[in-house]
């Protein structure tokens, strides 16, 4: 036999007449698959126990995970192999503890209250394998390296250390957070999936097969920032010196788990990744914001998608370790033409720093 406990969110606002009708049938088809368990619900938290012969319980949590009333479904446990029931006297219990007047509930209250707080704060620290798999109930540490083919993407903000160096606090931060929220939700709405923050950038990836995704995510934040440039106007606002590049590469990478007991990452390895960051760097002085190379090109025609913008030849480019120079293109976009040239760009933070 198998047990399952899981905490997800309500998905909308739920009456008790919703949550009535979700143990009824509950225990009706629980009843029938031979299931027990226990659900409590709490605020917006649902707090899930099943259990019973491992096929039934699985179809069972198919069904559950699909449902639209909650999400954002998190595992804390899978015990296989039980042999003995833990609430064989219930099809499914259901206590909504918002109601519960008895004392003894207050703790548990607390508990679910704090386990959700713990997730969600998790899920903004954890790289999304790691996650994904925590949520299954699997063991992050122990998914197996392999090589993938992946477009790789790294993002810089321009010119981050003078920001740093002379800016406030204030706008040393602001500038940070906006510059990652336009970025990071672009990507995430783009299928891409992130890897690390590093400071000032982003290293994310996708699926070869997915690498158009990565090429419109990366138009889509650039052309933000340039709109956020754009309606900051002349004045002292920092979002006027809100400039990135992008290099992105595709190609097999080596991914997986790398560290030790004392501390892990998941993360990609290869050349395909120092070319990615390479080829960011290359946007200092393409005039481009975004530099991809052919690889991504091959991927992206292997997967065309529609309303892509036009790809253009910037020109060719020897990546350091390289003998043979490689082409680079770029999106024929005018927001991604860089309008200000490095050396005013520095100096124009460094000026807003002493204002
Ligand atoms: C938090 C939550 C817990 C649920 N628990 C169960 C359950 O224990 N057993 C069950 O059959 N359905 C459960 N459901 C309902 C299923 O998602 C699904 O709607 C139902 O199994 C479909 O049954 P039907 O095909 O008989 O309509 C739950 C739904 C939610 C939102």
């Amino acid at each position: 036999m198998k047990r399952i406990t899981y905490i997800s969110n309500f998905s909308r606002p739920l009456s008790l007449d919703d949550l009535d009708s979700i143990s009824e049938v509950s225990v009706r088809n629980n009843k029938r698959d031979g299931l027990t368990g226990a659900l409590f619900c709490f605020r917006n938290i649902f707090y899930q126990i099943l259990e019973g012969d491992e096929e039934a319980v699985d179809r069972c949590f198919a069904r559950i995970e699909k449902d639209d009333r909650h999400s954002k479904v998190f595992v804390l446990q899978v015990e296989q192999d039980i042999d003995r029931r833990k609430y064989s006297e219930w099809e499914m219990r259901t206590v909504i503890l918002d109601e519960s007047t008895d004392p003894l509930m207050r703790p548990i209250r607390n508990l679910l209250a704090s386990l959700a707080n713990t997730h969600r704060t998790l899920e903004r620290y954890t790289p999304q394998r790691v996650l994904e798999e925590i949520e299954k109930g699997g063991l992050p540490d122990e998914i197996a390296s392999s090589f993938q083919d992946r477009t790789v993407m790294f993002v810089d903000l321009f010119r981050s250390t003078s920001i740093f160096e002379s800016w406030s606090v204030e706008n040393a931060t602001m500038i940070l957070h906006r510059f990652y929220d336009t970025a990071l939700k672009a990507i995430k709405e783009y299928g891409g999936i992130i890897s690390k923050l590093t400071g000032d950038g982003i290293m994310a990836y996708w699926p070869r097969k997915e690498a158009a995704g990565a090429l419109k995510a990366s138009a889509r934040f650039l052309a933000d920032f340039e709109q956020l440039r754009a309606r900051s106007g002349e004045s002292d606002n920092p979002l006027r010196l809100l400039y990135a590049g992008v290099g992105l590469s595709t190609g097999r990478v080596l991914e997986g788990n790398i560290g030790s007991s004392i501390y892990m990452d998941y993360t990609l390895l290869g050349d395909t990744v120092n070319t990615a960051a390479r080829l960011e760097g290359v946007t200092r002085k393409a005039g481009w914001t975004l530099i991809f190379d052919n690889p991504t090109l091959e991927a992206v025609k292997e997967n065309p998608v529609s309303d892509l913008p036009a790809i253009r030849k910037v020109g060719k480019f020897r990546p350091a370790g390289k003998s043979e120079p490689i082409e680079i293109y770029t999106l024929d976009l005018n927001q991604l033409k860089m309008t200000m040239n490095h050396e005013n760009l520095q100096r124009e933070i460094q000026a807003l720093g002493n204002a």
